[in-house]
């Protein structure tokens, strides 16, 4: 996949991001008070940076995992197929989950994933994605925590790509193409 001549437009900055996950962390915090151990399911890899600042401002005992799906490859399109390329290490049956998402754009990944984990019976099942564009949704899902709702644009950043480009800029960038 060639990847397209582009800058990055600044959207949502640093700052911003961490006032948002301090809030949104009080309401996870409420909602799971009587969670001994909550179990931390990043999606790999574009969650990484969002769920270590998430498990650092939570101020509860939890354990992380990863799951890691098959993507857009390095093309801006969604595949509707989504795989598994590496599961859990550990058992959720009876724990209480959060999975945790870069960004909900047509659903299917998170649908398929709450799916998966649903069917391993954990206790509680919640989810919590960064970015939602309600606009491409194909598949019915809704995250029970949303960062920040916005439109159709391609975004990278804090831990978000474009073709393995732009992960580690410390806030979210709208893809402008220059060709
Ligand atoms: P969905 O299955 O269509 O909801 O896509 C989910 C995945 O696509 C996200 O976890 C991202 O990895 C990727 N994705 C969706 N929108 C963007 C974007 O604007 N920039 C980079 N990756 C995106
Ligand atoms: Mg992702």
């Amino acid at each position: 996949m060639t990847k397209h001549p582009y800058v990055i437009d600044q959207m949502i900055g640093s700052a911003e991001i961490s006032a948002r996950i301090d809030a949104l962390t009080q309401e996870i915090k409420a909602e799971f008070t009587d969670t001994r151990k909550l179990v931390v399911v990043g999606l790999l890899r574009g969650s990484f940076i969002f769920i270590a600042d998430l498990v650092r401002q939570l101020e509860m005992e939890v354990e992380v995992d990863f799951i890691e799906t098959s993507s857009y490859g390095n093309s801006t399109e969604s595949s509707r197929e989504v795989r598994i390329l590496k599961d859990l290490r550990g058992d959720i049956e009876g724990r209480d989950v959060l999975v945790v998402e870069d960004i909900v754009d047509t659903g299917h990944t998170l649908a398929h994933v709450l799916t998966l984990l649903r069917s391993r019976q954990p206790a509680k099942l919640r989810s919590i994605a960064l970015l939602d564009k309600p606009s491409r949704r194909e598949a019915e899902v809704t995250a029970d925590w949303i960062g920040f709702t916005i439109p159709d644009e391609f975004v990278v950043g804090y831990g978000i790509d474009y073709a393995q480009a732009g992960r580690n800029l410390p806030y979210i960038g709208k893809v402008r193409f220059t060709e």
